[in-house]
């Protein structure tokens, strides 16, 4: 599968899992936690796969986005901080719903830069065979990518 078309439905996935979260009901705590947990392990596998596969192939191609890539390392560090958060809250607790609430804002944002952007510019550098070989990297690479945020590598620092 080309990479950013495998990246785009991983960010449909997560889309529609803060979509149900905002329809769960304030006390659908049991709801609430399974759906985060999806959105912990969805995110965290996004993120890990992202860094060690697409942004050093797109910084390579795309030298001139270099910023950019630095910048959404550092989104990701603030994301999987807040994951690992979540991961062990009660949803119960009266900071659950606002944190999750925050984590949707940034991770709303974070992929509309890349989607509206940066994945063109990618795309026009890359090239199709480009996008297709890393689009298999990614692929493998979700299948032994860790799933605690912070093994994510920027977690770190
Ligand atoms: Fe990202
Ligand atoms: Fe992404």
């Amino acid at each position: 599968m080309d990479a950013i078309v495998l990246l785009r439905e991983d960010h449909k996935t997560v889309e529609k899992l803060f979509k149900e979260f905002e329809k769960a009901g304030d006390e659908a705590y049991g709801e609430k936690r399974r759906i985060v947990e999806r959105v912990i392990e969805e995110l965290t596998v996004h993120a890990v796969i992202e860094e060690e596969v697409f942004y050093p192939a797109a910084r390579e191609a795309a030298p001139d986005t270099e910023d950019h890539v630095l910048e959404s390392v550092e989104e990701h560090h603030v994301v999987v901080w807040m994951l690992s958060e979540l991961a062990g809250m009660d949803p119960e607790d009266e900071r659950f719903d606002a944190k999750m609430t925050v984590l949707m804002e940034n991770v709303r944002h974070h992929v509309e830069e890349e989607e509206k952007d940066w994945f063109p510019e990618v795309r026009k550098a890359m090239g199709r065979n480009r996008l297709l070989e890393i689009g298999e990297r990614l692929e493998q690479a979700k299948q032994t990518a860790t799933r605690d945020p912070l093994k994510v590598p920027s977690a770190q620092k």
